[in-house]
């Protein structure tokens, strides 16, 4: 595992981020072909109450809770749950709750969720912490219950502004993305902890960016 002084520098790094957003952009990026998948598969699997990981400042739990869904979104930047949080109060909506905490250290109630979201979260965890965090999170989603996760082709920065780490993240040290950390889990990589953390496929794609888009099935 690497060091905890590196890793808190990628939890720094997203505090400082958010503090520099003024206020939150809840637009869909029609650059994401798979944003309608989301909805979609959650129906499919008949899904009604989700956790959306690494939440950031709350798009996905918004746009998820226009298509009907029951939301709780999760972030460890008191500032991106305060601009979630500011949208949420702006349109005064119900069935969705954003909790400031850790995705390592999550108290909901065993097998609370029917579904659970993983959007460009799982890459910014070094190689262990990703591990941990794939059997960590099965607790609190019900037998069967399924994870859509997308797991981005990244880390593909300049050299020379990035360090790389024991396990092969890069940790960013120019000006904007200073402690930043990306890892790039290959298709191997991939398929084996999906598997050895109980998670069965049922479908994956590959879109134009390299981006694997995942539905699976929580095996308890
Ligand atoms: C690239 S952003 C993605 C936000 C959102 N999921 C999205 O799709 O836009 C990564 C997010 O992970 C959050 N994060 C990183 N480590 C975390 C942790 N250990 N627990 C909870 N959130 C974490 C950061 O604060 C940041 O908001």
């Amino acid at each position: 595992m690497i060091e905890a002084e590196l890793y808190q520098k990628n939890l720094d790094f997203w505090e400082d981020a958010w503090q520099r957003v003024k206020k939150a952009n809840t637009s869909i990026p029609d650059v994401l072909d798979y944003i309608p998948e989301i909805p979609q598969a959650f129906k499919k699997h008949q899904c009604q109450n989700i956790l959306d990981l690494a939440c950031g400042s709350g798009w996905l739990s918004f746009y998820l809770q226009e298509h009907g869904f029951k939301l709780t979104g999760i972030d460890i930047s008191p500032s991106a749950i305060k601009l979630a949080n500011g949208v949420l109060a702006e349109r005064q909506l119900e069935d969705i709750n954003f909790v400031e905490g850790d995705i390592f250290a999550m108290d909901f109630p065993e097998n609370h969720f029917d579904g659970i979201l993983i959007n460009a979260c799982f890459e910014h965890l070094d190689y262990d912490r990703g591990k941990e965090f794939l059997s960590a999170i099965k607790k609190f989603v019900k037998p069967d219950g399924i994870m859509f996760g997308v797991f981005d082709k990244v880390a593909s920065g300049e050299k020379g502004t990035y360090e790389v780490l024991e396990d092969g993240s890069h940790q960013y040290n120019d000006e904007y993305r200073d402690g930043m950390l990306l890892r790039y889990y290959n298709d191997d990589e991939l398929d084996a902890l999906l598997k050895e953390s109980g998670w069965q496929v049922d479908s994956l794609r590959k879109n134009d960016f390299g981006s694997r888009i995942v539905v699976a099935k929580n095996l308890k």
